[in-house]
């Protein structure tokens, strides 16, 4: 199965190159910021075909559709393209993100970087790779000497839980910041050692799953903000390479409510 889904990510994602340059119908969602593409929505149809003529009883969560009515212990969680801003503006980060759950639990993970030729890939158990060569999580120890990166909700504007207090404490905390506006990617860089941790709130399943797996594949930690188990359905996801994770906690704390 992860050999389909590497198929699907890569071809889903010369679908999303192709497309660079072209004339996209932008949408809005919600918000006037929370964006929908055309993109997205061809990304998605051939994904989920894919899967319905491969695995037609297998269920599918993808963002731009929703969840399907099938009954099945698998559910693949779909992110169609991760970075739909920058695809829009032609910033070229966007990625497309696909896991697998049986039974709840997500056991592949596969991330696709159509304009660096990068996959990202994990399958539970047996570590994470870059193009088909192990990765590893970084080695530093110390939060100042760290690049971090994170993201922000698109309900900023309304909600009190908008991440701006986070990114002023780690901000006076790391060696550096980054928001490159895709959380599939960012994870993938947490375990490929290229940031040392990776914060965010409100990110849906699509957007965490598979880099989340990918993550602790290869050898990082990834938990809720307090250091308990994360879920992918619920809001708050941090991870690092292990080792400045309590470090992590401690500067999320000082914004928590009631702190
Ligand atoms: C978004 C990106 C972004 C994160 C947002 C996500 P989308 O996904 O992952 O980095 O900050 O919260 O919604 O909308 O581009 O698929
Ligand atoms: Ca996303
Ligand atoms: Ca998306």
């Amino acid at each position: 199965m992860i050999d389909f889904a590497i198929r699907v990510a890569q071809d889903a994602g010369r679908l999303l190159r192709d497309r660079v340059g072209t004339t996209i119908d932008i949408g809005q969602k919600g918000t006037n910021i929370d964006l929908v593409t055309d993109v997205d929505l061809a990304s998605e149809r051939l994904i989920r075909e894919a899967i319905a003529s491969h695995y037609p009883r297998h269920q599918v969560l993808g963002e731009e559709g929703g969840l399907d009515e099938s009954n099945s212990d698998y559910r693949w969680v779909v992110d169609p393209l991760d970075g739909t801003t920058n695809f829009a503006h032609g910033y070229p980060v966007f990625a497309v993100s696909i896991a697998l759950e049986y039974k709840s639990e997500t056991i592949i993970g596969v991330v696709y970087d159509p304009m660096r030729d990068e996959l990202f890939a994990a399958e539970k158990g047996t570590g994470a790779t870059l193009n088909h060569r192990p990765i590893r999580v970084s080695r530093t120890a110390e939060l100042s000497r760290s690049l971090l990166s994170t993201g922000f909700p698109y309900d900023i504007r309304t909600s009190s839980l908008n991440n701006l207090d986070h990114w002023k404490n780690f901000a006076m905390n790391a060696q550096a910041l980054r928001r490159i506006g895709s959380a599939a990617l960012d994870l993938c860089y947490v375990a490929a050692g290229r940031f040392d941790g990776f914060w965010e709130l409100n990110l849906g399943a699509w957007d965490s799953a598979a880099g989340a797996l990918i993550v602790a594949e290869a050898g990082g930690q990834v938990t809720d903000f307090s250091g308990g188990p994360f879920s992918k359905y619920r809001p708050e996801i941090l991870a690092s390479n292990g080792l400045i994770h309590s470090q992590m906690i401690g500067v999320l704390a000082l914004a928590r409510p009631g702190a």
